[in-house]
């Protein structure tokens, strides 16, 4: 079986994606799908190819693998595309261009896979919902603590109640913390986070807590069925903290994390003093860590929150479980 897919944004992630692809392809000859980026749309390049652009070749150049198009909602409407895969940066301020782009895909019966955060933390129940009339798979496992399996975690808990999330949910600002306890400078910890490819393109969205908040309102409406948006969560990002207070925590035994909370309406992102003996004390650098208090008890899962091949592997994850749950294998 042939699956045909648009590959939106072609940056660190969705190159590592197009990696993953080359390197998995006997796991996907093995449930029978010949799996075909004919489209690969970035700022710079709109490129379309029939037969399957080589990816091998793509992730060293864009050039010359296929013929140029205009309009990628004419590609989605004509070109019996299965699969949108986001890759691409949307802004915080109205989602775009990741919002217009699910929409057409799953208008266009095309089933989608994100890891771009914006669009569903400003439309997440919008976009779910039309993923349902459509009829129409709508995965976002890379979006929260990128391939370590925050969201999708809910899959294998049927009837789950979960009460309350807490978190650390974001690699960049939890290295940077780690960093200044290492001695660093935060403008030094942050140039060295920029050097890993971990911050954001804009690093203001992780430093002043939107990349938190964004999470938090995918894991919340994901865990509590709601409708919350970022508007809804109260944010303090780690951007006026200073050496000495880093300095001053260390010598109290304690370590300053930016935490995400959530309880039912009550959203919030803030920098807190953790003692050695909270269970987020030892998660550092770009670790992420989760819990979820559920009517069973407490839940913790942790593990790399960023990095592009770890966010190109919650993709692939939510591509093999899409294509399973399509095929029902
Ligand atoms: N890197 C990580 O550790 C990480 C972790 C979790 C989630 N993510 C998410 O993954 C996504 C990609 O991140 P990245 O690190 O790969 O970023 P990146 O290296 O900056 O790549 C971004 C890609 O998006 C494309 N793009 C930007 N604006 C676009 C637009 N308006 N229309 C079409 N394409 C557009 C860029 O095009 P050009 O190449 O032409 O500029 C580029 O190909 C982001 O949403 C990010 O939040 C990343």
């Amino acid at each position: 079986m042939e699956l045909r897919a648009c590959l939106i944004g072609f940056g660190k992630v969705g190159r590592s994606f197009a990696s993953l692809l080359i390197k998995n392809k006997k796991i996907l000859e093995k449930i029978n799908v010949e799996f075909k980026v004919v489209c690969i749309y970035t700022r710079k390049y709109r490129l379309f190819n029939d037969k399957g652009i080589e990816l091998d070749k793509a992730i060293f150049s864009l050039d010359n693998l296929g013929e140029r198009f205009d309009d990628i909602n004419d590609i989605m409407a004509t070109k019996n595309i299965d699969f949108l895969m986001d890759f691409s940066v949307s802004s915080f301020t109205n989602g775009e261009p990741g919002y217009s782009l699910i929409k057409c895909a799953l208008n266009n019966g095309i089933n989608v896979i994100t890891v771009s955060k914006a669009p569903l933390a400003l439309h997440f129940r919008e976009l779910i919902e039309l993923a349902k009339k459509r009829n129409k798979i709508l995965r976002y496992q890379g979006t929260v603590m990128s391939g370590t399996p925050a969201v999708n975690l809910k899959e294998i808990l049927p009837s789950l109640v979960v009460d309350k999330i807490r978190g650390i949910l974001n690699g960049t600002t939890n290295f940077i913390l780690t960093k200044m306890e290492e001695g660093f400078t935060f403008e030094d910890a942050l140039f060295e986070a920029k050097k890993l490819g971990y911050a954001e393109e804009d690093p203001s969205i992780d430093i002043k807590g939107i990349d938190s908040a964004a999470k938090l309102v995918i894991l919340a409406n994901t865990y509590f069925d709601e409708n919350y948006s970022l508007e809804n969560v109260k944010i303090s990002g780690i951007e006026s903290i200073s050496k000495g207070q880093v300095d001053e925590a260390t010598k109290n035994k304690s370590r300053i994390k930016l935490i995400a909370s959530a309880e039912k309406d009550n959203l919030i992102v803030q920098p807190k003093m953790l003692k050695d003996d909270d269970i987020f004390f030892n998660i550092i650098g770009i670790n992420n860590c989760v819990e979820f208090d559920t009517q069973y008890g407490r839940i913790l899962l942790s593990g790399p929150g960023a990095g592009a091949l770890n966010t190109a592997y919650g993709a692939f994850s939510d591509l093999i479980l899409s294509i399973k749950q399509i095929f029902n294998r």
